[in-house]
């Protein structure tokens, strides 16, 4: 399936990719180019870049490029259709006729319908009769019939082809129901059984609305009391939040990150219309990153069991790491949110207010629990329990903030403030310079490692491969001197194949009368489209006259040629004839 150049080129024209990018990331302005914390990677230090000049992105720190249509799909985590029909609506342009026959496309748009009919069938049963012990059971949790009207709480019915029934009934085949993961197919191999049946069911709702999941819970204390939607075409645990729909709308700029969905559906009921959680797993950096985009804070909620301590520990280094300010709050007596609110009874909205307002930041928190191993009474312990508060120390970003737990240090161990200061400035240097190596070694070696996965004949031919790149990014910022260079030279010529691919595309693209890169996220993969713009972003030469490109293509066959000699001198005299006599133009 193609789209219409004369759409693309349109919808390119009008989604300035400075503009798009805007609404995702801060950007400063820094020569003709603006730059950013990358989206895609946690960083400190802005190493995105937007070249307005040529519609396109790229970042030094984890190398992903791109233009607008590839940045929405990686931020927006959608297709390439999905991600155009996403700029043709921003732009108020329509879909041109016949773009919806990508298979892909289809059978994800089909599941996210299962899903919403999934999802109203459950709310129905739910409200009906056959629903009535499920709705004792929520009543049993407190939960008024706003609260489950809001959330689109459902029950699947004790009958396990319910749903496959209703589902079938309306249009779906079978293999959408299973693609689904709404359904299975029996063992027998003969049709197919509902995944959940006699559960509460939590939909769980992205940011524009659709039902990608459901969580469903257990009635009784059997097991596994969840279970949850495995990943499928429209949704991966990883990267999505439930109730971060209703979240994001609240504009507080402060999410309270909890364990479970009963925890931030009893916040919400608590008028805390902030709280999210994950799906069942371990909090992930792409989440954490999904949570900056919406949030400053994060104030982590997790159970006060050893579990959720632990996990506590995780999130705070993740949360940290994608820029976010942390604070932790301590749910007394090992309860979670939601037995928390429903044992205050009355008094729940305000005693958890409370809770809110005396947590503490990630700092505090770690030399609560720092203190907490440590027994002060034996002679050593104090020693220890100094050393490492002040690595904890250390990690802090912010000058201000190291000096306010210095002092706080310094007063609650009776040591003097100088020598934490001066322990605090003998770790921070040894850190900066172990930093700094390995921040060296490791952008180095990424960036290597990365061209020569993609490229592997780009490590043994250097010189050739730079020059490819150079030919690349000269006509693809002057595209009016291919006429010239394609008297010179062709993709037949270069030495490295895959920078011959890329040549070659362009100069197809050039040919047609498009810009180079006008479908390049269709005809390439994410990586290669990627290397692409690092290739033509890196040698943004607008300087480079008509002899650079000679000088390039001069260089690719002196290589070319060495190569070939190269190759004769290693074969045998058979082989020789062979390669020579097959070379020869026929007559
Ligand atoms: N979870 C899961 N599968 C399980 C148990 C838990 O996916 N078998 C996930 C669910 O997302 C759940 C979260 O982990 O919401 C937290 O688990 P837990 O603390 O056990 O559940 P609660 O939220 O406290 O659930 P409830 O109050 O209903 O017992
Ligand atoms: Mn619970």
């Amino acid at each position: 399936m193609a789209l219409p150049s004369g759409f693309l080129s349109e919808l390119k024209m009008r989604c300035d990719i400075t503009d798009v990018v805007s609404s995702y990331v801060n950007l400063k302005r820094r020569g003709r180019n603006m730059v950013g914390l990358c989206p895609f990677h946690s960083e400190k230090t802005p190493s995105f870049n937007i070249y307005p000049e040529n519609g396109s992105f790229f970042c030094f720190g984890c190398g992903v490029g791109g233009d607008v249509i590839t940045f929405i799909m990686k931020i927006e985590n959608l297709d390439y259709i999905e991600a155009v029909k996403l700029l043709a609506n921003r732009a108020g342009m329509s879909m041109p006729e016949d773009s919806y026959d990508d298979g892909i496309s289809k059978l994800k748009g089909r599941i996210l319908e299962a899903n919403r009919e999934a999802a109203r069938f459950f709310h129905s049963k739910l409200m009906s009769d056959e629903g009535k012990t499920a709705q004792e059971y929520l009543i049993g949790r407190a939960l008024s019939k706003q609260t489950v009207v809001r959330f689109g709480l459902g029950y699947a019915p004790a009958n396990r082809y319910a749903l496959c029934d209703h589902l079938r009934k309306k249009g779906f085949k079978d293999e959408e129901i299973v693609a689904a993961n709404l359904a299975f197919k029996r063992s027998s191999g003969k049709g197919i059984v509902d995944r959940f049946s006699d559960r509460v069911m939590f939909p769980i709702i992205d940011l524009r609305g659709n039902v990608i999941a459901f969580g469903g819970r257990i009635l009784t204390d059997q097991k596994p009391k969840y279970l949850n939607t495995s990943d499928t075409l429209v949704f991966k645990k990883s990267s999505n939040l439930f109730s971060l729909n209703n979240a994001k709308n609240t504009g507080l700029r402060t999410l309270i990150l909890c364990e479970g969905y009963m925890d931030v559906i009893a916040l919400n009921a608590a008028g805390f219309h902030n709280a999210v959680a994950t799906l069942g797993t371990a909090l992930t950096a792409e989440q954490a990153l999904l949570m900056k985009r919406y949030a400053d804070e994060v104030i982590i909620c997790y159970d006060a069991d050893e579990a959720g301590q632990k996990a506590t520990a995780k999130a705070i280094d993740i949360l940290r790491n994608a820029g976010l300010i942390i604070r932790v709050l301590n749910i007394p007596d090992g309860k979670d949110p939601d037995e928390f609110i429903r044992k205050n009874g009355e008094r729940g909205q305000a005693a958890f207010k409370n809770l809110l307002e005396s947590s503490g930041d990630d700092v505090e928190y770690r030399l609560t629990k720092l203190r907490q191993r440590h027994d002060f009474n034996r002679a050593d312990s104090k020693a220890n329990y100094l050393k490492e508060a002040v690595n904890i120390i250390a990690n802090l970003d912010s000058a201000i903030e190291q000096d306010i737990y210095s002092s706080k240090l310094s007063e609650e161990m009776g040591v003097r403030k100088d020598s934490i200061v001066e322990e605090l400035n003998k770790v921070k240097s040894s850190r900066r310079r172990d930093f700094a190596k390995k921040e060296f070694r490791k952008v180095t070696s990424d960036l290597t490692g990365r061209e020569e996965k993609l490229n592997p004949q780009r490590r043994e031919n250097m010189r050739a491969a730079r020059a490819e790149e150079m030919l690349i990014a000269y006509i693809f910022h002057n595209p009016d001197m291919l006429k010239k260079a394609e008297k010179l030279i062709s993709a037949s010529d270069f030495v490295t194949d895959f920078n011959a691919r890329f040549y070659k595309y362009i100069v197809e693209q050039i040919g047609e009368g498009l810009s180079p890169d006008l479908n390049i996220a269709q005809d390439f993969t994410p990586e290669e489209v990627s290397r692409f713009y690092s290739i033509i972003n890196t040698y943004n030469s607008q300087t480079a006259t008509v002899g650079a490109m000679g000088e390039y293509i001069d260089t690719i066959k002196s290589e070319k040629n060495k190569l070939s000699k190269a190759d004769l001198s290693n074969m045998s005299p058979e082989e020789i004839m062979k390669n020579i006599y097959s070379k020869k133009p026929k007559k």
